[in-house]
């Protein structure tokens, strides 16, 4: 382990001992945060999500050494529970295909459960520990360094932590992983594990009708739906689009192509943590504001889980 990360670590295990001391009340009913995710299903034919918990304490543990793209150039050992494995043992309702990653920070990245290839490749470890100096620690370094030339406010991680090797996932484009693009850079603590049928889910947001409307949908779904929500579904990092107030009524095409593709030059002293993406056309921000536009006045589509074969 390189220096920069040994100093990383023992920075980390400080601010976790800190707020240890000012704490010294009644022992806390709650698990920490991060040991215990949620897992978010709905029956078939309802709109309703419920939800199960799952202790990872009480999870037989693995041991991998791993690289991690938000520890870039460090192979470290984890310790914790293969995301393959709870996948595995998770009952399934409403036909579902693809299980919605939901992290602490408001984020919500797709993963599809049935493409096997997509398994094998980012084979996503949720890590419970760390080792350092022949140490098991649970207190994981924050992330204070972005992807190349994005800056990040820090991200801290409770008890667990997603290793990702790689920028590859399957919903962003090919020019935004060699842009270095991928929502795993951004992401904190997994809190929770939501199943949902794709096709229909994804019926809520493709609501256009111009081939406009239309291609901007799908630059939302490859490149802002980790963090954006609409009418509160989606990720909830960044604004939701629409509510409280449509952003459309207050950022044009023009706006929003700057925004989305620069970065404002006092970016890191404002703590700015949107990503810009260097692939997003003009073309495209023009569609993704006429389905923006459209979306503002169409009908919300509610997510119902369909029925099983
Ligand atoms: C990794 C998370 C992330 C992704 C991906 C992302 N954003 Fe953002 N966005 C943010 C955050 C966080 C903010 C709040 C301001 C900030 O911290 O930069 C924001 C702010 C915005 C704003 C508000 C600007 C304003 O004037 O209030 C707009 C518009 C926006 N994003 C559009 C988009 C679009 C369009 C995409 C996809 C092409 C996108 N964002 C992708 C995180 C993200």
């Amino acid at each position: 382990m390189s220096l920069r990360m040994r100093l990383r670590v023992a920075t980390t295990l400080l601010l976790a001992l800190l707020p240890g001391v000012a704490l010294a009340g009644p022992a806390p009913v709650e698990p920490p945060p991060g040991q215990v995710i949620k897992i978010w299903i709905r029956p078939s034919g309802s709109a309703e999500r419920k939800y199960t918990e799952v202790d990872l304490s009480a999870k037989p543990k693995v041991e991998v050494t791993r690289e991690d793209i938000q520890y870039p150039g460090e192979k470290m050992k984890y310790r914790g529970v293969p995301l393959r494995s709870l996948l595995e043992v998770m009952e399934r309702t409403g036909r579902s295909d693809l299980v919605l990653l939901h992290f602490e920070n408001g984020m919500s990245v797709p993963f599809p459960i049935d493409d096997l290839e997509v398994l094998k490749t980012l084979d996503p470890f949720i890590a419970t520990e760390l080792k350092v100096n022949d140490l098991w620690i649970t207190a994981f370094p924050m992330v204070t360094k972005g992807p190349e030339g994005h800056d990040v406010r820090p991200l801290k991680f409770q008890r667990n932590k997603l290793v990702v090797a790689t920028k590859v996932h399957p919903f962003t484009t090919r020019a935004a992983q060699a842009d270095g693009f991928s929502p795993f850079s951004f992401t904190n603590t997994l809190t929770g594990i939501e199943y949902v049928r794709a096709d229909e889910w994804y019926k809520q947001f493709d609501v256009g009708r111009t081939d406009g409307e239309k291609a901007g949908f799908v630059v939302f779904k490859s490149h802002c739906q980790y963090c954006h929500s609409v009418r509160e579904v989606g990720g909830r990092y960044g604004i939701d689009f629409v509510k409280p107030a449509p952003v459309v009524e207050r950022v044009g095409v023009h706006a929003l192509y700057l925004h989305v593709r620069y970065r404002d030059r006092d970016a890191p002293e404002k703590g700015q943590m949107m990503p810009f993406f260097k692939d997003v056309t003009k073309d495209d921000v023009t569609a993704l504001h006429a389905w923006l536009t459209f979306l503002t006045k169409a009908r919300p589509v509610p997510y119902v889980a369909p029925p099983s074969l």
